[in-house]
């Protein structure tokens, strides 16, 4: 009887498991393919390693403290763009501002668009 059981809870584990990897899966390719409805995941703010991003890729064009150069003011920029849409801008890139896809990894643009997200 107990083995059973045993099999029955091991095989719904296992259910549980191909359901989650199934679930998770679509978002994943739609956040590698910056396509229409995607969203960017749940992430801490981490702003040293934003940071540290901005002073290397970012600052040139948007400015020592992002207050705007070349490129226009990011300081408040949380409260006009979504982190889906500054994800975009900073992947695919829009006018002068440059794509970074193929510089930065798709972690280091979550942690970019989850920071400017968080500058209001
Ligand atoms: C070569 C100069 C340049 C670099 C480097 C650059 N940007 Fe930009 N960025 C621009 C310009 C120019 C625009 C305005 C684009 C437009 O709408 O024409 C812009 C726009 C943006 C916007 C949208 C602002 C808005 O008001 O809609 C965001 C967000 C942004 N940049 C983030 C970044 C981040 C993050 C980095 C570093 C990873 C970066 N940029 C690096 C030039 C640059």
């Amino acid at each position: 009887m107990y083995k059973w059981i045993m099999a029955g809870l091991m095989s719904a584990a296992a259910l549980f498991a191909v359901f989650i990897l199934l679930t998770q899966m679509p978002e994943k390719e739609e956040v590698s393919e910056g396509g229409a409805a995607f969203s960017v995941p749940e992430r801490e703010v981490d702003a040293a390693a934003a940071q540290l991003i901005s002073k290397n890729m970012c600052i040139s064009c948007h400015g020592t403290d992002l207050k705007g150069g070349i490129g226009p003011d990011l300081t408040k920029i949380g409260s006009s763009l979504t982190k889906e849409q500054l994800y975009k801008t900073i992947s695919e890139g829009r006018g002068g501002m440059p794509a970074f896809k193929d510089r930065l990894t798709e972690d280091e643009m979550i942690t970019m668009a989850t920071w400017l997200s968080s500058l209001k």
